[in-house]
């Protein structure tokens, strides 16, 4: 009976992250979708540690306060920016969480009396060890990278390929102790134990040496990567238990995580492989200003708010793509403030969503539905490409790479093959930035010197404002 209920809760939880994920397919339907497979998480760990007898209820609802508590106030405080980090941080726990669950198991099955593991237990226990080790190394290196506690640039150091080998080859030998553990052995000197072990230091170790290689701003893609392999660990550890849920809900982030990681690195149309050997994903903010200069593609057009709101407020159809720019600068809700002006003067708005602006997936998305833009005003790249022929102003919000034409024909730019959002085809383009500086891939962008394009320099929510108070007057 008592198992029969527990089945049943896992099976609500499975239906819950399933129709949970389909709901983030949108960003209409995301929160609910979140909140959705938020139950699923509390039914299935709920039904666990009760039905199991492991915790009585007031000792849940303590779990529940506590935890539910410090996840509120990391959620609250933390800034839109600093999400990709936070998420890190969360995917380095999963990790380690899979690890400790793999030690308890083995400390379980020793305590049990029954000596060795059998080969497809031990091999499953050493997987789960290895993913989940390898991913709160790798996760927490990527953390301290993005929220700048440790260098963004690529570290690499003589020796290193050998090193990864040889914990390569320590990972196999500890595997292969834990299957060939002996009932015979005091419990301290038991292979299995060794084995597990030398399988968790080799990986520790590991994770940080896959991660380091990596430029600061590859990070999100590593993340997302990393997600994929809590996911996976959370599998193995699921199999070494026996629990159907933790095996779903592995698998399903295991594979969400994977196809996310593809749909980043084709919209920047790099391979995983150029990302993880590392391509230009180092700290941005250490390449020279004078990248972003532009040679000799000539001079700018610079331009005043004054005019930028009088050209706004007279067009008949504007769009606007916003870039990491306006989440440095916060400028979403201005943006939407101008938007509505512009709309009550009878003006055609709409905004163009490219799928790699900003630093993770879904940055742009997140801000303006923050800032209350309706969903129906944004557009996918593919769906508002064709529009900007017919578009009078396109104003382009701190973004650079996602706009830069070079992509479509320089063979030697790092970004060529990339698709980019077609601002140069619109009758005008504003580019709101503060310099000259060049964006995540570090290289100059034509669409700056093109006769049509005018830049307003500063920061983008300032500039905004003042559009706004000038549009207001017109
Ligand atoms: P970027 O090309 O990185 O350009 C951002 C621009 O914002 C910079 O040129 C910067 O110029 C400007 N900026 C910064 N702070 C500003 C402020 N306060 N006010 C106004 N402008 C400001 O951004 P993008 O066009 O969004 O492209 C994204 C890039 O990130 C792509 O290369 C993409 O491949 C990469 N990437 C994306 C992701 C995901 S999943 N989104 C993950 C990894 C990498 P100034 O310094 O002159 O102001």
């Amino acid at each position: 009976m008592k198992q029969a209920i527990i089945d049943l809760a896992y099976l609500v939880s499975a239906i819950l992250f399933i129709f949970g994920l389909k709901r983030l397919q949108s960003p209409a339907t995301a929160r609910h979708g979140n909140q959705l497979a938020a139950l699923g998480m509390f039914v299935a760990v709920a039904a666990t540690l009760f039905m199991q007898e492991i915790l009585t209820p007031a000792q849940m609802l303590l779990g529940v306060v506590v935890g539910g508590g410090i996840g509120a106030i990391m959620a609250r405080r933390v800034q839109m920016t600093g999400m990709p980090e936070l998420v890190a941080a969360f995917n380095g726990f999963g990790g380690i969480a899979s690890t400790l669950v793999a030690g308890a198991e083995i400390a379980h099955i020793l305590a049990i009396g029954s000596g060795s593991l059998g080969a497809v237990t031990a091999v499953t226990i050493a997987l789960s060890m290895l993913i989940g080790t390898v991913t709160f190394t790798g996760s927490f290196v990527a953390f301290g990278k993005l929220s700048e506690r440790i260098s963004g640039n690529p570290i690499s150091f003589p020796g290193m390929r050998p090193m990864t080998l040889l914990l390569v080859v320590a990972v196999l030998g500890g595997t292969t102790w834990m299957v060939m553990g002996a009932p015979d052995f005091p419990a301290v000197a038991d292979p299995v134990v060794i084995g597990a072990i030398v399988v968790a230091g080799a990986a520790l170790l590991l994770g940080v040496l896959l991660v380091i290689p990596i430029g600061g701003a590859d990070m999100p893609v590593v993340v997302a990567l990393l997600n994929s392999y809590s996911g996976l660990a959370a599998a193995a550890t699921g199999f070494v238990l026996d629990n159907t849920v933790l095996i779903v809900s592995g698998a399903l982030v295991g594979a969400s995580g994977l196809i996310l990681t593809n749909i980043m690195c084709v919209a920047m149309n790099r391979s995983l492989l150029n990302v993880l050997i590392g391509g230009f994903g180092g700290d941005s903010g250490a390449k020279s200003a004078s990248a972003g200069a532009g040679g000799d593609m000539g001079s700018v057009n610079s331009t005043t708010a004054d005019d930028v709101a009088i050209m706004l407020a007279y067009a008949s159809k504007v769009i606007f793509v916003p870039g990491y720019g306006m989440a440095v600068a916060q400028a979403q809700h201005a943006v939407r403030e101008l938007a509505d002006e512009l709309e009550k003067k009878g003006v055609d708005v709409k905004f163009a969503v490219h799928p790699v602006a900003g630093r993770m997936p879904g940055h742009m998305n997140v801000l303006l539905a923050e800032a209350n833009v309706s969903y129906d005003k944004l557009f996918e790249m593919d769906e508002i490409n064709g529009e900007f022929d017919t578009t009078d102003v396109a104003v382009v919000i701190g973004a650079n790479d996602v706009v830069n034409p070079a992509a479509r024909h320089d063979k030697s730019s790092p970004i060529y093959g990339m698709p980019i959002l077609n601002v140069d085809h619109a009758a005008t383009s504003i580019v709101l930035k503060r310099s000259m500086r060049p964006g995540y891939a570090g290289i100059a962008n034509e669409l700056f010197y093109n006769s049509n394009n005018q830049m307003l320099f500063g920061d983008a929510k300032e500039s905004i404002a003042k559009v706004v108070t000038e549009v207001k007057a017109l």
